[in-house]
């Protein structure tokens, strides 16, 4: 157990909170989905509350360094919908290391909240550690960067979920400079490592993992890990056609994984049972709204490609998820962007919401996931939606966080 943002009494202190407020855009840098900036508030508003002086930081997107990124993917207008959202302003910080930092934050008042832009604006902030171990000049520069961001504060908090699978300097660097004052974790943090960590350390059964996406090399760890864990495991989505196509299944021209054969034969035969793939799908020539379509049972035809579980597939899975009394999804079943081949996506999506309503925990993890269940209209049908997408993929696969690891103990 890390200590919680809760035993800290803040008023008066400095308190740098990482958060990941890495929202979606689109080109007018308009946030297309606020959910990691409202998953954010209970944290901050207990700061404010608690009369801290606030200094929130974040990542958003991956800059290159050039100016056009640094206009795009500036958090100017995550501050604003902070500021919205928490019904006060939150100034933004524009250089983070300079004066400008020091000066402000040195004239704040008790419960105000300040947001520091861009953290990848540096790039000290992303270099890794692994690299920094036989490059001084990279250490010192992140060291020196760190040390900036960690000279503003006298509380440290973590509540980037998302992000807690990096070695980020925001995120490693800075907590390990602060060693001696409060370094803790917020309520969003507390709140996925229960759900997720409970899911893991203590299913209750059956423990149902429906797992779709392109790849199977995307998830390979975390399907090793769960197969040893859940009671069965679902595939959809492209990732069926390479464990199809390694049985032996003609799967006309969907897309496979080839170099993963092997891997996906040695894990049918090590999950047995447990591991459940499609027996039929939606088939077309190419990926386009309205196209026509057909349903094929088992094998796929020359020139053709699946796009989608079909009915019979979705139905079966029906069963097992409402019957399940734990229930972990990430990854679509089909292209679900592009109607029809989204109706095995929603078909997952209501059967966890039908599941919660029998009483089973339900948790949705990764982005895509979280934006069907979204779009399908069931986001508070669920019990729990993770922010993190690679992060709650690694934390399933039952990797250390050494950005948790590094905080206070509870
Ligand atoms: C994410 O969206 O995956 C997190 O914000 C982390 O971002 P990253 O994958 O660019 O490190
Ligand atoms: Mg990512």
């Amino acid at each position: 157990m890390k200590r919680s943002v809760e035993s800290v009494d803040v008023r008066g202190s400095r308190v740098l909170v990482r958060l990941d407020l890495n929202v979606p855009l689109d080109g007018n840098q308009r946030i297309t989905d606020d959910r990691r900036i409202r998953a954010a508030l209970p944290t901050v508003k207990r700061l404010i509350e608690g009369g801290g002086r606030q200094v929130l930081m974040s990542h958003l997107g991956r800059p290159k360094g050039v100016p056009d990124d640094h206009r795009k993917l500036s958090l100017a207008p995550v501050a604003s919908r902070l500021s919205e959202l928490l019904d006060k302003p939150v100034r933004l910080i524009k250089d983070i290391t300079g004066k400008e930092a020091s000066g402000a934050v040195a004239s704040m008042a008790a419960g105000d909240v300040f947001l520091l832009e861009n953290l990848r604006f540096h790039k000290a902030e992303t270099i890794k550690d692994k690299k920094a171990e036989d490059d001084a000049a990279l250490r010192e520069s992140k060291d020196a960067f760190a040390r900036k961001l960690a000279s503003l504060a006298d509380v440290y908090v973590n509540d980037a979920f998302g992000t807690c699978h990096r070695d980020n300097a925001s995120m490693l660097t800075v907590p390990r400079l602060m060693e001696g004052k409060p370094r803790v974790v917020g309520y969003l943090v507390q709140r996925e490592l229960d759900f997720l960590g409970g899911a893991l350390a203590n299913p209750d059964r059956p423990f149902v993992c429906v797992l779709g996406g392109a790849k199977v090399s995307d998830k390979l760890g975390v399907i090793r890990s769960l197969v040893k864990k859940c009671d069965s495991i679902l595939i959809g989505g492209a990732m069926g056609f390479t464990f199809l196509a390694a049985g032996g299944t003609n799967i006309g021209k969907s897309l496979v994984e080839p170099d993963l054969f092997e891997t996906a034969r040695a894990l049918r035969s090590e999950a047995g049972d447990r591991l459940i793939l499609p027996v039929d799908s939606v088939v077309a020539a190419e990926i386009r709204q309205g196209v026509s379509t057909e349903i094929c049972d088992g094998p796929v035809p020359d020139g053709l490609m699946g796009l989608d579980i079909g009915p019979k597939t979705v139905a079966a899975y029906h069963e097992i998820i409402r019957a399940g009394k734990t229930v972990f999804w990430n990854g679509p079943m089909g292209v679900f962007e592009t109607s029809p081949f989204d109706a095995g996506t929603l078909g997952v999506a209501r059967a966890l919401a039908m599941a919660t309503d029998a009483g089973a925990t339900t948790i949705v993890g990764g982005g895509d996931s979280a934006a069907a269940i979204d779009q399908a209209g069931l986001a508070d049908r669920v019990t729990h939606i993770s922010t993190g997408g690679g992060a709650s993929l690694e934390f399933l696969e039952g990797k250390r966080f050494a950005a948790i690891d590094v905080l206070d103990d509870a």
